[in-house]
């Protein structure tokens, strides 16, 4: 199925792999949006393709009051619905009562859990049932994303996986943005190219690598939370 998926969208642009993507799996597609600018792309497509592809959104708790900004820019331009999920209380509860509200500085350890009950926990309630998952992912990102591919497996969560911008740069997204006029996070223009949850990202200098702002106080984990595990 992945040899197929991979030979047939061989050739075709970000457009057309949404266009693709809403033929052969119709509603049984998911896309993740975390506002990001690859996301806001993708966002603009799906509309552009009128996807019948499901959006959905994880809502941390601990998003960057500029990340709303953006998610409601994107409800009243585009008019897609962008289901929420939010964590499971009690797990919040618990670990924040145990922990108190920054565990995730402590040891990669407590951060690994908190991302687990914030985001990975609410991800399984998000894609359970459907066959593809569509992400932002960028192959240039990281070293770690250069591994992945265009079209893979997911072990873990049993589910297809597709990136349409993987082999995108990011000049490429800023000019999308602007010459179609799509609603981006304000960060971005204060040297935040990759953006998660408040308290674990900082702005990048020139030079560093895209992903040197998140948990950036980690320095031998591969900057991931989870959400995208590479086996290779
Ligand atoms: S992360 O693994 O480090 O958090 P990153 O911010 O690079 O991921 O985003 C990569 C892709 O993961 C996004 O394009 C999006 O599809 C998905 N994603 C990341 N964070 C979220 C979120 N909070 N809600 C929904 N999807 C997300
Ligand atoms: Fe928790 Fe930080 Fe992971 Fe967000 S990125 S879920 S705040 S550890």
């Amino acid at each position: 199925m992945i040899t197929q998926i991979k030979h047939e969208i061989a050739n075709f642009d970000a457009l057309e792999i949404i266009q693709y993507v809403q033929q052969k799996f119709g509603s049984d597609a998911v896309f993740s949006t975390s506002f990001g600018i690859e996301d806001q792309v993708i966002t603009h497509l799906m509309a552009e393709a009128k996807s019948k592809a499901a959006i959905f959104t994880l809502e941390t708790g601990r998003l960057f009051p500029e990340t709303y900004y953006v998610w409601n820019r994107t409800l009243e331009k585009y008019k897609l619905p962008i289901k929420t999920f939010f964590p499971n209380t009690e797990a919040v509860e618990q670990m924040v009562t145990q922990k108190g509200p920054s565990s995730f500085y402590e040891s990669v350890e407590n951060r690994k859990e908190c991302c687990y009950i914030r985001k990975i926990e609410p991800l399984h309630r998000a894609i359970k049932g459907y066959k593809i998952w569509i992400t932002g992912i960028r192959s240039e990102q990281s070293t770690n994303r250069e591994d992945m591919e265009s079209v893979e497996w997911d072990e873990a969560n049993g589910i297809i996986k597709i990136h349409p911008l993987f082999h995108w740069t990011l000049s490429q997204v800023e000019q999308f943005l602007k010459t179609n006029g799509v609603p981006y996070n304000p960060l971005h223009d204060k040297g935040f190219p990759s953006i998660g949850c408040q308290p674990c990202t900082r702005a990048i200098q020139a030079g560093e690598d895209f992903r040197a702002g998140r948990w950036w106080w980690e320095d031998k984990s591969k900057k991931e939370c989870g959400l995208h595990v590479t086996t290779k």
